[in-house]
């Protein structure tokens, strides 16, 4: 477990992308779940770089291309931790089953439970900047956020507007029966993810860059985001990792692992009322999926936050 992951393997990894079958998640009310098609071919297609013209649009899109994959250099400003919008958008948002961006943009407007309003797509975006990337909202009219509906716009080309398409979000696990196992997730985040994320979910770095992100702790997503919920990191993790090996893990270890990366301290959730985790987890936590804010873990109280 001690030894540093090659690139090459991470390359290797990510060129072997596992499309599996699944249902939409059941966290954001406007999204229904429902079994999605299980045949690759029904799954919309996204268009090829290959096919963006050399002109004004492509340039734009080139740009938001550029910020999903590297959120570090290209948006800096707006980030505040180590995170890219791909790490958890695989495959640069294309991929089905990864919450891929051809599946979102055709959706907004849409309501949303988390702030209680309708939301353009923009706003949406606004979120992850927020929590996914523990930062700040990019102004609605400015550069990254043009780019990035640039680039979703396109990769939603020919996508029916409204219309809820297979491979959106990632596809809901039911929870084990007997509840979720925090020691055995310990077990098997050792087999199964140590070697790449790191013994204490640091993640691994090369020339300064995180080339594996982390999982916890103050460069990872913060308190207030989706993947904070057991559920939600349960869908992800069966559906994505280890990378390049998705599904192979029972759902049921899924749901001990993102149990186990969630029981550890990450940034403050933003919205902290009043300084109070009791009232933050009241507010936001206490009804959003199945989550460990507030709550005491080998009588840690969890939420303090480490910034
Ligand atoms: C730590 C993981 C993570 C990172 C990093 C992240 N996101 Fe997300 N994103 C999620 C999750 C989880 C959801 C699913 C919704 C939820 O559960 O809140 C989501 C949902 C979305 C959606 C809506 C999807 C839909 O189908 O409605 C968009 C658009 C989006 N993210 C864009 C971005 C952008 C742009 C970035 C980078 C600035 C980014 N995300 C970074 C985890 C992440
Ligand atoms: C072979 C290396 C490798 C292994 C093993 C691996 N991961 Fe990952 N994981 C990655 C990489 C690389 C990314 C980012 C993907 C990208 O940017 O395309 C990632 C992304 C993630 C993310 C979303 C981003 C974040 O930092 O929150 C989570 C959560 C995650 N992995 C959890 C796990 C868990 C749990 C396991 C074990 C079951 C695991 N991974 C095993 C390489 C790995």
């Amino acid at each position: 477990m001690n030894g540093k992951p090659k690139l090459a393997l991470l390359a290797a990894c990510v060129a072997t992308p596992v499309l599996a079958a699944g249902v939409a998640m059941d966290d954001q009310s406007q999204l229904t779940p429902k079994p999605a098609a299980t045949a690759n071919s029904t799954r919309f297609q996204p268009p090829r770089e290959d096919d963006l013209p050399d002109n004004a649009f492509g340039k734009l899109v080139r740009e938001g291309h550029a910020i999903f994959v590297d959120t570090q250099t290209h948006a800096a400003e707006y980030v505040g931790n180590g995170m890219n919008c791909t790490n958890c958008h695989l495959e640069q948002g294309r991929k089905a089953d990864s919450a891929p961006l051809w599946a979102a943009y055709p959706m907004y407007p849409a309501y949303r439970k988390k702030n209680d309003k309708v939301n353009s797509y923009t706003e949406r975006m606004q979120g992850c900047f927020q929590f996914s990337m523990n930062g700040k909202a990019p102004p609605a009219e400015g550069r990254v956020i043009n780019a990035l509906a640039a680039y979703s716009y396109w990769l939603a080309t020919g996508a029916p507007t409204g219309k809820e398409l297979p491979g959106r979000a990632y596809p809901s696990i039911a929870q084990p029966k007997g509840g979720y196992d925090i020691a055995r997730g310990k077990v098997v985040y050792a087999q199964n993810c140590a070697i790449c994320h790191g013994e204490n979910g640091e993640g691994q770095k090369a020339a300064g860059h995180y080339v594996f992100p982390p999982l916890w702790g103050k460069d990872s997503f913060n308190w207030g985001a989706g993947m904070h919920r057991i559920n939600t990191a349960a869908a992800f993790i069966k559906e994505n990792m280890p990378l390049g090996k998705g599904g192979t893990l029972s759902d049921d270890d899924a749901w001990h692992v993102a149990a186990f990366m969630n029981s550890h301290e990450r940034p403050q959730d933003p919205r902290l009322v009043d300084g109070s985790i009791d009232k933050t987890r009241e507010r936001y936590h206490a009804n959003d999926g199945v989550n460990l804010y507030g709550v005491r873990v080998d009588g840690v109280l969890l939420g303090q936050g480490t910034n």
